[in-house]
Order: structure tokens, then sequence, then C-alpha cells
């Protein structure tokens, strides 16, 4: 069965990015020239969805507005001769179909994928937790379609991950079945490194079959008293099979101010106006500046002494 519609989850306080979180969306943040929701929605587009529904919570509106049409900033860029601009900013609102859905509370990631249940209705779907960017971007969500359509199962994506990172992830107990793919057998949501069934750890993309949605109605509060998607795909494992596939190349953390700085990063490189200027400023910063051995919170200082503010 086609895979129709995508679930993007944009619900949570944003904590590890306060102070700007407390007002700014974290997803509404940039990432080189687009807000960070707007690789989640093309990744999804790219991999063939009809229908987009993101989940959000209160004060989410300037996601709406950002892919809605706006005649009036059409107008202003084609008055003023900027008609590349203007056709970009209308292909953002004609993209792909948009829904949002409001839960009425912030219970974890597990009730804001329950929060689309009645717009998903009886169907496969996607599931981008758009704070995880990949390398090659749609490549990871593509491949999983199509074991999805091999196996006919719920399937997760994975990546190895340190001792360290291990208490971060939902992490899963695998048997391999084939280059990459594994079987999932049990999966614990952020274990300690020492319970921890192996070092496969999940990341946001996920194929599920609408049976999570029952899975999840009968889910409690779980680590760190949140509805936990892992919890409820652990039940599914009782009736369903998943399975978990391990890509290739990085993966970035945007929800955090390094990861997010990292991703910022590689996608201005390759980006085709600003890649090369940032090539060469890079280079030259990297020879010209020195790092005091007590960090300093607010810059960094340049060998002829001159301090950068943020
Ligand atoms: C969520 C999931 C976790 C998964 C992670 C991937 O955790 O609960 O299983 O490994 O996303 O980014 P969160 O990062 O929302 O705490």
């Amino acid at each position: 069965m086609k895979v129709r519609k995508a679930v993007i989850t944009a619900a949570g306080w944003g904590i590890r990015f306060l102070p700007i979180t407390k007002s700014q969306r974290k997803e509404m943040l940039p990432l080189v020239d687009k807000p960070l929701i707007q690789y989640s929605v093309e990744e999804a587009v790219a991999c063939g969805v009809e229908l987009v529904i993101i989940v959000t919570a209160q004060g989410k509106g300037a996601i709406e507005d950002h892919f809605d049409r706006s005649f009036e900033l059409e107008h202003f860029l084609e008055r003023k001769g900027e008609n590349k601009l203007a056709e970009e900013i209308r292909r953002l609102s004609n993209m792909v179909d948009i829904c949002y859905v409001h839960p009425k509370e912030r219970l974890g990631l597990g009730h804001a994928v329950l929060a689309a249940k009645r717009v998903v209705g009886e169907e496969p779907f996607v599931l981008l937790l758009p704070d995880d960017l990949f390398e090659g971007q749609e490549a990871v969500l593509r491949q999983m379609l199509e074991i999805y359509q091999r196996y006919q199962g719920n399937i997760i994506a994975v990546k190895r991950v340190s001792k360290e990172e291990i208490n971060r992830y939902g992490i899963i107990e695998p048997r391999k079945v084939a280059e990459h793919v594994y079987q999932v057998i049990n999966l614990v949501e952020k274990p300690q490194p020492e319970q921890a069934p192996s070092d496969l750890a999940i990341m946001g993309r996920y194929v599920l079959m609408p049976e999570i949605f029952e899975a999840l109605e009968s889910t409690l509060p779980g680590k760190n008293q949140e509805i936990q998607l892992t919890d409820a795909l652990a039940q599914v494992l009782q009736k369903q099979a998943i399975y978990a596939y391990e890509f290739e190349g990085e993966r970035y953390d945007a929800g955090t101010p390094l990861g997010w700085l990292e991703a910022t990063i590689v996608l201005a490189l390759g980006h085709p106006d600003i890649g090369p200027k940032l090539r060469e400023y890079l280079g030259g910063l990297l020879q010209r500046i020195t790092y005091p051995e007590e960090a300093l919170p607010l810059g960094v200082i340049s060998r002829e002494g001159r301090k950068w503010l943020k």
C-alpha cells in the first residue's frame, strides 16, 4: 500500500534551546535560509507524500503562516522585479496539502503522534521528527519506504551511537535479516548503557502501521513521565513485525545548539551561493584564531588580540 501521509511533530517546548525558544518556535529556527521544519516537509514531499499532518502546540502560528499563501508578499516581490523569489514563495505554499492538529496537552512524543490518529485513519504513514536531519536528505526515508514495501511491517531508522549517548535515544534489540536491515526483537526508551540491548539507536524517521494508535491509547507514561512512542512500539511487537534500517551517513540533531550549528555549517557549505565563500572564510578563520585556555563565553580571541562578540 502506498504511503500517502506524513506526520511531523512540532509540539515540544524546545527546552535545549531556551531562552530563544521562549517566544520563538524551535521548528522555525533558521537553517541557512529555511526554517528547520521546512526540511522535513520537503523530505516528505520528495518521498511522494500527499498530505502532511503537523502536530503543533499553542503559539505555533508562525509555522502555519510560513506554509500559507501570502499574496501581498508575492505581489510586492513581483512589483520589485524579484520574480524568482516570488516564485519560490509561491512554491512554498503550493508544495503539498498541510493540516494541523493541536493536542490540548504536551505529554510526550507518543501523545503527539496519537493526536494525528483521526487524520491518518487506517493507513500506513511516515513520521518525521524535524530535529533529526540526514546527510543526503530524503535518501534515508526513501530507502525505508522501499524496505516497507518489501517487508510490510513498521520500519524505524537506526544508527550506532557511543556508550555515552545511549541514554539519549530509544535503543533496539536487533536480529539481522539482511544487509543494513534488522528485525526488532525489543526496544527500550533511553536505557542506561549497562541495560541497553545494543548500541543501535532510533533516529527520528519511522514508517508506521495504523495499529500504532491503538497501542498508544493504552500506553502509560514511561521514561521522564512522558507517553513514549518507543513503549507503544514495544506493544506493537506482540502483534506486528518491526524492522530497523541502519542507514549510512551523518545525522544531525538540530534540536541542540551544537547539532544545529553543525547542520548549519554542513548545509551552508553545500549551498550553491553561500558555500564557496563560506569555505574560503572558514579556511581563513581556522588559521587566524586561537582559542583562549579558559573559554570565554562571549567570543574567541584572534591572534592579533581582537575579540569577536557573539
Ligand atoms: C525521541 C524518541 C527516541 C529517539 C529520538 C531520536 O526522543 O523518543 O526514541 O531515539 O527521538 O531523535 P527525544 O529526542 O524526543 O527525547
